[in-house]
């Protein structure tokens, strides 16, 4: 794909178009409903999305899980499953678009959504340079808390990470600038958006009996905008003097996370976006994988719960989807299912899966043919849920 080489007083019209964007997007924050009562809902509708690569197989799995947990609901109409077709990468080329029209109207039209990965076009790959899935997705859906726990039990580690989800070098990430020579693209911190992550992290941490919570940026040299992240989140934790505080630059964490000496002290951490990508991928590798790592993208109208992997298309190339593993999705589900206020069953689903994959383990799912299909290992959390 050929770029669009701009000239100089170009690129700096398009700077000032994503200035005014984004004091919109203040506004528009300010102006939001507060988070939906699902106490008071009638009917709740869970979305269901599969993506592309090993999404649809995974998500399946867990549909079916979440189906059998939820049957009572379902059969008294307090929950109704809606599929929404269509979120491939071929319906996203042929439209040029991240979502197409009729996915996105389908999305508004669910309470919560559980999507399958979907895949990230990559000029690099050779597929047009389009936006992914996800990015649009939480921004269309304003959805700006991407909570990532990770729990190793027998080491004494429980981690939750607090990724901010709409803004840092995500927030424009598409409207970067291609000069002679020269590429830029931008980074925004807002004070509405900070505050809105910072105060759900801390509020987490109150409600979760966390004693702690660190704040983690490279503030020393991204000065503007990790600094006015930091300032904020420091701002917030005053309202929080029981909660310990405490600030590290991203590089440091990143080695505290391999410190076995330090890092069960951990407990909530509240990052920019581009960190908490990259170090919830390193701390779901320590607990089992990223494979094993379910996340939830909280806003206040909407919220999208998913694996924090991508959609594997290598595994469908050699015919393996069908041994690819469903426990991200399934944790995923299992924070789908606290978020609408059914907290024993999430609770529950959460058990079953440790028992599965910590305890008992009777099936190991491998991605290969020398472990368990995926099918296998959801009727097999299936048939513990049914005894505990
Ligand atoms: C994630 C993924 C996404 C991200 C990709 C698929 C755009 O890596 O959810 O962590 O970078 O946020
Ligand atoms: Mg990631």
């Amino acid at each position: 794909m050929s770029k669009n080489i701009l000239t100089p007083s170009e690129a700096a019209a398009k700077f000032e178009d994503v200035i005014n964007s984004q004091f919109k997007r203040i506004e528009k924050m300010k102006s939001s409903a507060d988070f939906v009562d699902y106490s008071a809902v009638d009917t709740i509708v869970i979305g269901i999305c599969g993506g592309d690569g090993i999404g649809p197989a995974i998500t399946a799995e867990s549909e079916r899980v979440l189906k059998a947990i939820l049957s009572d609901k379902v059969s008294k109409g307090k929950i109704v499953f809606k599929e929404i077709d269509g979120l491939t990468l071929e319906n996203r080329l042929s439209c040029m678009k991240p979502i197409p029209d009729d996915v996105l109207a389908e999305l508004k039209s669910c309470h919560v959504i559980l999507k399958g990965p979907t895949t990230t076009p990559d000029a690099s790959a050779g597929t047009p340079n389009i936006e992914s899935a996800n990015v649009a997705m939480r921004r269309e859906l304003d959805l700006f808390a991407n909570v990532r726990p990770v729990s190793i039990p027998s080491e004494g580690i429980d981690w939750t990470f607090f990724r901010e989800n709409t803004e840092g070098a995500y927030a424009v990430g598409s409207l970067g600038v291609n000069l002679e020579g020269l590429a830029i693209d931008f980074t925004v911190t807002t004070d509405e958006g900070t505050e809105r992550i910072a105060r759900l992290a801390y509020e987490f941490a109150k409600a979760n009996n966390k004693k702690r919570v660190s704040i983690v940026t490279k503030a020393n040299v991204i000065k503007k905008t990790d600094g006015k992240f930091l300032e904020i989140c420091k701002r917030i934790s005053e309202e929080y003097p029981e909660i310990k505080t405490d600030d590290w630059y991203i590089d440091i964490m990143t080695a505290k996370l391999l410190d076995e000496n330090r890092r069960r002290d951990f407990e909530v951490m509240v990052l920019p976006n581009l960190y908490g990508d990259i170090i919830t991928d390193e701390a779901a590798e320590l607990q089992g994988g990223v494979g094993t790592a379910g996340s939830a993208n909280i806003g206040k109208r909407y919220a999208m719960f998913e694996a924090i992997h991508g959609s594997a298309p290598r595994m469908v190339k050699e015919g393996r989807a069908k041994y690819a593993d469903p426990s991200s999705m399934l944790r995923a589900s299992a924070m789908l299912l606290r978020h609408i206020g059914y907290a024993n069953e999430g609770n529950r689903l959460d058990k079953a899966l440790d028992i599965c994959m910590f305890e008992e383990k009777k099936l190991t799912v491998t991605g290969r043919e020398d472990g368990a299909t995926g099918r296998e290992f959801s009727d097999y959390v299936i048939s513990v849920l049914e005894r505990i």
